[in-house]
């Protein structure tokens, strides 16, 4: 009899996209998880001509271009505390696919995976996806992942635990204490640690650290993506960085599942990684001061938000039947239990739109609050 794996009737469509539907077509949105600025008009070109040279209609080596994996590799150098040479890289369909060949290539059928709850909606089920065990750890009360959570949640059956910062959906910045800790949980317990750093550009008090730059064995794997960075998420472009043994065990989860990254994408992530990077510092800016914007506004109406240090997304705790009222009145929000068990009782606010929008946003939510407090 034709029937569906387990592993995939275990997945739901993602709560996120739900949302949308359910939103009319006015309605403003406040869920969405990509930058509303284009793609850089240098990134763009560079495709435009591999595509007009012909250099883009075959299959690349199925690591991705030897250019492009050094600029990635030249990237690291010039905004990371570790390198990793190109042959350390595997260009990817965005960091989800990146995501995906981490946990397939690393987690055995039932072993646990551990990861932030609330979190990006992918971590589980890709988890699932691979036939692990997924095991949400909930946040610290400031939203970020404590290590020492973690560390209490691995078990003998641990294959790999995920870390991301800046987060989605909370917006929460690991410290560089934080960092260690989870390199040194990598290495005393033998057990993989996946880092997303798809947000790393994005932040806006403190620095952007990564367990790479502190673990002493290979038991780090990098995740990134110029998706966020520099408004890609179209052209499905990211990479894992990791030690050889690990690149060619994904390599092999990749070559039949992808090949290789789009050849068009790789040309355009090439010219965004190693041109000029002025576009991300304005990006960052008008992310900050539309964040203020928002905390501002979550202040006044009572509402208490942990100051999200980076990402473009805020995560206050909303009283009951809040996020409903919001959206009744046509702002999408995404509940915070799309994202995890321990995300009930929050609502996760993308500022990836213009002023104007957030401002009319926070009107309705003004309205939203004060109707469920009456
Ligand atoms: C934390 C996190 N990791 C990974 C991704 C995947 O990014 P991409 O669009 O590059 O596949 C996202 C996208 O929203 C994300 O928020």
């Amino acid at each position: 009899m034709t029937d569906f794996s387990d592993r995939v009737e275990q997945v739901s469509i993602s709560g996120i996209r739900e949302v949308f539907e359910a939103a009319g077509e006015d309605a403003i949105n406040l869920g969405i998880g990509q930058p509303d600025f284009p793609t850089p008009e240098h990134a763009r070109q560079a495709a435009v001509e591999a595509i007009e040279d012909g250099q883009a209609d075959a299959y690349t080596s199925n690591k991705g271009t030897l250019d492009l994996r050094e600029a990635i590799s030249a990237k690291h150098d010039r905004d990371n505390d570790f390198s990793v040479p190109p042959e350390n890289l595997i260009a990817t369909a965005g960091g989800s696919e990146a995501l995906h060949l981490a946990l397939e290539a690393h987690v055995d059928l039932a072993e646990e995976v551990v990861y932030p709850d609330p979190g990006f909606v992918s971590y589980e089920a890709l988890t699932r996806i691979a036939g692990g065990d997924p095991k949400p750890v909930a946040l610290r009360e400031d939203l970020t992942l404590d290590p020492a959570a973690v560390e209490e949640a691995i078990t003998d059956e641990t294959a790999a635990f995920i870390v991301n910062s800046p987060a989605n959906p909370t917006g929460a910045v690991q410290s560089e204490e934080d960092m260690k800790e989870f390199a040194r949980i990598a290495d005393e317990h033998d057990v993989l640690c996946i880092s997303d750093e798809v947000y790393e550009h994005i932040v806006f008090e403190g620095d952007h650290h990564s367990p790479m730059s502190y673990a002493e064995s290979d038991n780090v794997v990098v995740v990134n993506a110029c998706s966020k960075t520099y408004s890609m998420t179209g052209w499905r472009l990211g990479w894992v960085a990791a030690s050889e043994r690990r690149i060619e065990r994904m390599l092999r989860v990749h070559q039949y599942v992808q090949a290789c990254a789009s050849a068009p994408a790789q040309f355009a992530a090439e010219a965004a990684l190693s041109g000029p990077q002025d576009c991300v510092d304005e990006m960052v800016a008008a992310f900050e001061e539309r964040r203020d914007v928002l905390l501002d506004g979550f202040a006044d109406m009572g509402l208490d938000c942990p100051t999200p240090q980076g990402a473009f997304y805020a995560m206050p705790k909303v009283p009951e039947g809040w996020t409903d009222e919001v959206l009744d009145r046509g702002v999408v929000v995404v509940p915070g239990e799309a994202f995890g068990d321990h995300g009930e009782g929050y609502a996760r606010i993308s500022y990836a739109t213009d002023m104007e929008q957030i401002e009319k946003a926070l009107d309705v939510m003004r309205e939203a609050t004060n109707a469920v407090r009456q």
